[in-house]
């Protein structure tokens, strides 16, 4: 079972890494897990030269290189996301945009995500679902939302919110032993 970690947010040990270690506590002890901390990464948006339509892949070579590389190896994809105005932090929807010449690759991969918000969280959840959906991923996730009420809230300020979190690690690891069809 190999995972990968996507840590969305610029804080790394933020509401939402913390909801998404509570997830991957889940997993069982023979998973692979790569952590990804997007905010230790240096890399861009897509820039819409277009150059992966003639090469077959992004010739930007920035730390997404090693993002796809992860990504494509990974069974389940898991994403933790605050909600910045309204929406994936940058970095996370720079990743997404970037995915464009891996189109095809993250088929069938289980995908799911924990969001941690003050209040407004709906957007960035379809974000995250287009962007599972748009990819055909498995979308396997059974909803971890923390809404931390202030603007400088913790998770104490949402009961559900780590419950929730290992509740959707919990139904990743499963959906991964009903689909590989693994004890
Ligand atoms: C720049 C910025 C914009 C934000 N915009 C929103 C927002 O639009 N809606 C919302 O509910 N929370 C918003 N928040 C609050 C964060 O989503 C919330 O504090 C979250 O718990 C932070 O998660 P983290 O600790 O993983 O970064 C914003 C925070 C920042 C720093």
């Amino acid at each position: 079972m190999k995972v990968a970690a996507v840590y969305g947010s610029p804080r790394k040990d933020g509401n939402s890494a913390k909801m998404l270690n509570a997830a991957l506590e889940e997993f069982p002890e023979n998973a692979e897990i790569r952590k990804i901390y997007l905010t230790d990464k240096n890399f861009q948006g897509c820039c819409a030269a277009r150059h992966c339509l003639e090469l077959g892949y992004c010739d930007i070579m920035d730390d997404m290189q090693q993002i796809y590389e992860d990504l494509i190896w990974a069974d389940i994809i898991i994403f933790a996301s605050s909600s910045q105005f309204g929406d994936v932090p940058v970095d996370l929807k720079a990743l997404m945009e970037r995915t464009w010449p891996i189109r095809g690759k993250l088929k069938n991969k289980i995908g799911g995500y924990v969001v941690s918000a003050r209040r407004y969280a709906e957007s960035t959840m379809n974000t995250l679902h287009a962007f599972m959906l748009r990819h055909k991923m498995i979308l396997g996730n059974s909803g971890a939302i923390a809404y931390t009420v202030t603007e400088e809230g913790g998770l104490e300020n949402d009961k559900l919110a780590l419950k929730d979190s290992r509740k959707t690690g919990k139904r990743l690891v499963e959906l991964y032993y009903l689909i590989h069809h693994e004890e």
